[in-house]
């Protein structure tokens, strides 16, 4: 298969908005490689905290991040980030990281480190057969893949979207984690034009799947 012939969708959205959901089982469904961008920017921020260094110190910040070295292993259909090697902890998605997350995330030498790293994951579906990839960020429809085959926003009521991460028995900083993404200067979550806008507030994780798939199935035969 090549390049141009694999198949690229893009799923945005604020916290807890069920991309990742969405996004596996679309993974699942159309044999597309899975990759959670949100990972990636909680595993760098675990890394800046390990090695405590502030968002607020630029010069540190820089030199910290030349010497990143980024890797990808395959866990399932799910591309996984290792930096220096190592895969992220279980800590990424703790409490310390939902509140610094985005603090660094709306850092443009941040952003730039991670730019060509995502970009290159169509290498990494490339590389292992998959008929194309599924990828859920902030900014994949706007600035990572802008010319994608699908570009999906998704959003759902904030009290919605609390209960969602109480009833995986997780503590986050949704509304203001949603606020420092979509207040930055460089690369905000916004729905970007042309992109399918899906309000899931009142719909189950299945019927926003059933949406999604009959688009795609329009270019692609499920595996
Ligand atoms: O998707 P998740 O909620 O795990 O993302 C964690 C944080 O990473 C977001 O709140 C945001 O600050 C940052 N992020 C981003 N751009 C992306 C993906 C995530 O800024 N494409």
């Amino acid at each position: 298969m090549s390049k141009a012939s694999l198949i690229i969708i893009a799923i945005d959205g604020g916290a807890a908005s069920g991309k990742s959901s969405s996004s596996c089982i679309l993974a699942d469904k159309f044999n597309l490689l899975h990759v959670d961008t949100g990972s990636f920017y909680r595993h760098i921020t675990a890394e800046l905290l390990r090695r405590a260094v502030p968002a607020t110190d630029l010069a540190a910040l820089k030199v910290a991040l030349a010497t990143l070295q980024f890797s990808t292993r395959l866990a399932g259909r799910s591309a996984q980030m290792l930096i220096d090697g190592q895969p992220a902890g279980d800590e990424i998605r703790d409490q310390r990281v939902n509140e610094h997350v985005s603090h660094y995330a709306a850092i443009p030498e941040v952003r730039q480190t991670l730019l060509a790293y995502q970009r290159g994951q169509v290498g990494v579906a490339e590389a292992h057969h998959f008929q194309g990839l599924v990828m859920e960020g902030r900014d994949i429809g706007s600035v990572i893949f802008p010319a994608a085959d699908f570009r999906f926003f998704l959003h759902a009521d904030p009290v919605e979207r609390a209960k969602r991460r109480a009833a995986e028995g997780r503590q986050d900083s949704i509304a203001e984690r949603d606020r420092l993404d979509s207040s930055r200067k460089t690369s905000p979550l916004v729905c970007p034009n042309g992109a399918i806008d899906i309000d899931s507030t009142h719909q189950s994780l299945d019927q926003v799947v059933a949406v999604m798939s009959s688009l795609i199935a329009t270019k692609l035969t499920p595996a």
